[in-house]
C-alpha cells in the first residue's frame, strides 16, 4: 500500500495531539528527579526529615547504619520506590521485607516518625521512597561526621508492589562468591568499582551469625583465626545472635580474650562510616564472605587497596555510588503514588 507523505504527517500530528492533550499517567520513572524538588510543594522537608534522623541516631547509631542499609535494599529492588516498606497484609503477605535476604532490615519505624511530621505539614505530597532516600544520605552524612554528603534529587513515587521472590531475586547474598556479586550489581548497571566502594557500608551496623555461618569454619587464608574464634564464640550464646559488622566495634572484654593485638584498634565512637573496611579487609578480619570475596579478583583488590589508603577518596566515591544508586528507576510502566501510610497501599 502507498501511503503519501503529507497523509503520514497529518496523522502523525493527530497522534501527537492526542499524547499532548491526554495527561500522562503517573510513572515512578527515575527521570525527572530535581535537586530541590520540594522547595515549593513542602518548604522545609529536608530539615524535617534531618531533624528525626538525627535525633533517632542520637539514641541509637544503629538506626543510622539500618537507614544507610535500607536505600540499598529499597532501590535494588524494583527501583527506589519504598516497596521495601510495605508490611505484608492478607491479600499479599510476601512482601519484600518478609523475604529472607532482609533479615534484620530495620529503622522502619524511623521511616514512620518521618512520614507523620511530613503528613501534618504537607498532606499527601512527599513520597515515602523520597523520605527513604534523604534519611539514608542523612544517616550516611551524620554517621561519617559529614564527610559522606550529596544533594539528593527527588520527584519519586511510592510503588504499589512488593514481593517477596523480587527481594531474593534482586539482591546479593553474603554466601555469594565475587563472580555473582559482580553479575548481582552488573544487573543493575554498576561496576566492579562501585561493587567495592559501596561495599565499605560494612563499617557500620550489624549482621545475624546466621549470615556469616561459612566464616565460622573458614580458613586462615580467609579469616584470622582469632576473631574467627570470637565470631564463633559470640555465636554459641543464642539461637542467631548478632555481631557488629565492624570488629573495630567489638566488646572490649571480647577482644580482650579472644583477640588481644587487636584491642588498641577499637574505636571509641561505634558505627562511624570511614574506610575502616578495608583496612579490616586487607587483614582478614571481616564478617560476611562477600566481603572477603572482594580480594578474590584482581580488579576489586585492587580497588579495596585504594580505598585503605585514602579515606578522602572512598568518602567521595561513596557518596557519589549512593547517589547513582538513589537514581535506580522502577519498572517501566509502574504505577506510582504517594502513600499516606509506608506500610500500606491501602491509605492513598
Ligand atoms: C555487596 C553485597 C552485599 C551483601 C552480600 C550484603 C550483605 C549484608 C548482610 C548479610 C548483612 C547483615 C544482615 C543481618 O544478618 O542482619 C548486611 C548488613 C548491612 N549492610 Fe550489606 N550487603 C551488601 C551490600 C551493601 C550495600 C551496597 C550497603 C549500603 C550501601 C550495605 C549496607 C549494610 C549495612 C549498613 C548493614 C548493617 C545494617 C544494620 O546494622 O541494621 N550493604 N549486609
Ligand atoms: C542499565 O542500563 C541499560 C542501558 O542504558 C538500561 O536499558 C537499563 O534499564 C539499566 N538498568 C537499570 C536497572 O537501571
Ligand atoms: C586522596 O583522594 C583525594 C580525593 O580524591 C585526593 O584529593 C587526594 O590527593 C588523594 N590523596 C592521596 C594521598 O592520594
Amino acid at each position: 500500500m502507498k501511503v503519501s507523505v503529507a497523509a503520514v504527517a497529518v496523522a502523525l500530528l493527530a497522534a501527537a495531539a492526542v499524547l499532548m492533550t491526554v495527561p500522562a499517567p503517573a510513572e515512578g520513572s527515575g527521570h525527572h528527579l530535581k535537586v530541590g524538588y520540594y522547595d515549593k510543594k513542602c518548604r522545609g522537608v529536608e530539615n524535617v526529615v534531618k531533624y528525626h534522623v538525627a535525633k533517632a541516631i542520637k539514641a541509637n547509631r544503629k538506626a543510622g547504619a539500618a537507614l544507610v542499609r535500607l536505600i540499598f535494599h529499597d532501590c535494588f529492588v524494583r527501583g527506589c520506590d519504598g516497596s521495601v516498606l510495605l508490611d505484608p497484609t492478607p491479600a499479599n503477605p510476601h512482601t519484600e521485607k518478609t523475604a529472607p535476604i532482609n533479615i534484620g532490615l530495620a529503622a522502619f519505624e524511623v521511616i514512620d516518625e518521618i512520614k507523620a511530621a511530613v503528613e501534618a505539614r504537607c498532606p499527601g505530597t512527599v513520597s515515602c521512597a523520597d523520605i527513604v532516600i534523604y534519611a539514608a544520605r542523612d544517616a550516611a552524612s551524620i554517621l561519617s561526621n559529614g564527610h559522606v554528603h550529596f544533594d539528593a534529587p527527588a520527584g519519586r513515587l511510592d510503588g504499589v508492589v512488593s514481593l517477596a521472590a523480587d527481594a531474593q531475586r534482586d539482591l546479593p547474598d553474603s554466601t555469594f562468591t565475587i563472580e555473582e556479586l559482580i553479575h548481582n550489581f552488573k544487573r543493575k548497571n554498576f561496576t566492579v568499582e562501585e561493587l567495592v566502594i559501596l561495599s565499605g557500608a560494612h563499617a557500620i551496623g550489624v549482621g545475624h551469625c546466621s549470615s556469616l555461618r561459612a566464616r565460622l569454619t573458614a580458613p586462615p587464608s580467609q579469616i584470622v583465626p582469632a576473631y574467627r574464634n570470637l565470631l564463633a564464640g559470640k555465636c554459641a550464646a543464642g539461637p542467631d545472635p548478632i555481631v557488629p559488622n565492624n570488629v573495630r566495634d567489638e566488646d572490649p572484654a571480647a577482644v580482650a580474650a579472644a583477640f588481644p593485638s587487636f584491642l588498641k584498634k577499637l574505636r571509641k565512637v561505634k558505627d562511624f562510616l570511614d574506610n575502616s573496611y578495608y583496612h579490616n579487609n586487607l587483614a582478614r578480619i571481616v564478617t560476611f564472605n562477600s566481603d572477603w570475596q572482594l580480594l578474590t579478583e584482581k580488579e576489586a583488590l585492587g580497588h579495596v587497596k585504594e580505598y585503605a589508603e585514602n579515606g578522602t577518596l572512598w568518602d567521595e566515591d561513596f557518596s557519589d555510588a549512593l547517589l547513582k544508586l538513589s537514581k535506580l528507576p522502577m519498572p517501566h510502566g509502574s504505577k506510582g503514588v504517594i502513600r499516606k501510610n509506608c506500610r500500606c497501599v491501602s491509605h492513598y
